[in-house]
């Protein structure tokens, strides 16, 4: 796949799978755009790796629980890169707590960074394409599309994106698609004390996922086939199954 002349912007990508989405993406020829909310360290690496490959790479710091910083980040990132026409949200929280552990307070952290975040940034994109063509691709997860008892906030927050995705999909078609990415098991949370063999037991995989089948899936969402909007693409050996 060759998307030289695309420029992208890769939420939470300072780390982790957001930082192997932009990384993936700059070694497939993209210009890059790197946020970051507190990995500035990590996300200058990433841009500097990029820019060693010859291309055209920042790194950008945004609070994304602010709504006018994430508004304004996708300006930031076209006006940085000559412009922009792959957007990628990947920055994510994930708290544990069911309903009753659950307060406002953490409700309303996850509907702010997990959903309202891709919104805004959203919009601002189909602003800045204008009829042109584009791509956004939302990370979501097992969860979304069966929810259950645990990580209460996170997972309508997810739900609630999966939704988004596909009246995002109906609104900007047919110039911009927009496709949901939904992962299982890729990597451990995090400061969450689970034994990862514990979560194989409900994995018909029988197997983590790594984190290359990962950006290889959204790598198709982004340059596969044009044909494809509104898919939400389950990378979670079966979980939702399970
Ligand atoms: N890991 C998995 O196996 C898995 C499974 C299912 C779904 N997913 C989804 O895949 C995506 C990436 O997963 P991950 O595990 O790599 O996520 P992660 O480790 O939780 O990383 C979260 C990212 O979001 C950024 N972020 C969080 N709050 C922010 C804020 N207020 N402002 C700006 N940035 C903020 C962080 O940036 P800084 O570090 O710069 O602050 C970080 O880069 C997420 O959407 C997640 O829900 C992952």
């Amino acid at each position: 796949m060759d998307l030289s002349g695309h420029s992208a912007l890769v939420t939470g990508a300072g780390r982790r799978l957001g930082r192997a989405f932009a990384e993936g993406l700059a070694a497939r020829g993209a210009a890059i755009a790197v946020h970051y909310g507190g990995s500035a360290a990590g996300a200058e690496a990433v841009a500097r790796a990029a820019g060693r490959l010859g291309r055209p790479a920042l790194a950008l710091q945004a609070d994304l629980a602010d709504p006018s910083q994430a508004t304004s980040l996708v300006e930031r990132a076209a006006a940085g890169l000559g412009g922009l026409d792959i957007l990628v949200n990947s920055a994510a929280i994930f708290e544990p707590g069911g309903l009753l552990e659950t307060d406002l307070a953490a409700w309303e952290r996850h509907l702010s960074i997990n959903l309202t975040a891709p919104f805004l940034l959203s919009q601002a994109f189909a602003r800045h394409r204008a009829g042109r063509p584009g791509a956004i691709v939302n990370l979501l997860d097992w969860r979304a599309l069966r929810p259950g008892a645990d990580h209460f906030a996170y997972t309508v927050s997810k739900a609630a994106l999966a939704a988004m995705t596909k009246s995002l999909a109906i609104s900007l078609a047919p110039s911009i698609r927009v496709n949901g990415l939904a992962l299982g098991a890729i990597l451990p949370p995090e400061g969450e004390p689970r034994d990862p063999e514990q979560i194989l037991e409900r994995l018909p995989a029988g197997r983590w996922g790594t984190v290359e089948e990962a950006v290889d899936a959204l790598l198709f969402l982004v340059g596969g086939s044009d044909f494809v909007t509104g898919a939400i693409l389950h990378l979670d050996g079966g979980r939702q199954l399970a």
